[in-house]
């Protein structure tokens, strides 16, 4: 079988490692990741709030660590490890993040919710027991506009006894 030939104008396929598995998209290197995520591998965890990386609607994991996919470039993405809201657990057994703002219901309208459970899985991989004020620093550029910030707040305190507890979803290593 001979290789695909794409004309100099199109797209060249991008490999991207996404919760744990290769896709290769055929996207102009500077799309946005967040675009890349959502439209083309129907992952619609990540959300489009401001598109200028200041709300964390749309952050995912980059090799363990919390970016904003609104403002990162899809050819950024490549070799790195990206874990979107939908790796860190399943419908049937959530991750421990996922859990917590399960249990404590905090929402409202849910949209911001994506950041602040992927900005407090990022914190929890590197500091597992963090203090509340960590948390609450953590959290600060994450916007919410429906003001359930309390709530949020519970849900990442709970977020560190379920880790604690030994509690694990289906999640992506
Ligand atoms: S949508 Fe990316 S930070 Fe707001
Ligand atoms: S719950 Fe609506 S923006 Fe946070």
């Amino acid at each position: 079988m001979g290789s695909t030939v794409y004309p100099s104008s199109a797209p060249q396929p991008i490999r991207l490692m996404v919760n744990g598995c290769a896709h290769d998209v055929p996207v102009a290197p500077g799309t946005a990741l967040l675009h890349v995520l959502r439209n083309d591998l129907e992952l619609n965890g990540p959300k489009y709030g401001c598109g200028l990386g200041e709300c964390g609607a749309c952050t995912v994991l980059m090799d363990g660590v919390a970016a904003r996919s609104c403002v990162i470039p899809v050819k950024a993405a490549l070799g790195r490890s990206i874990t979107t809201l939908e790796g860190l657990g399943t419908r049937q057994r959530p991750g421990p993040t996922q859990q917590a703002f399960i249990e404590c219901q905090a929402a409202q309208c849910g949209y911001c919710l994506n950041g602040m459970i992927m900005t407090v899985e990022a914190l929890l991989r590197r500091n597992p027991c963090p203090t509340e004020a960590a948390l609450r620093s953590e959290l600060h550029h994450n916007l919410c506009r429906c003001g359930t910030h309390v709530e949020i707040m519970q849900a990442a305190v709970r977020a560190v006894q379920l880790r604690t507890a030994g509690v694990a979803g289906d999640s992506v290593p």
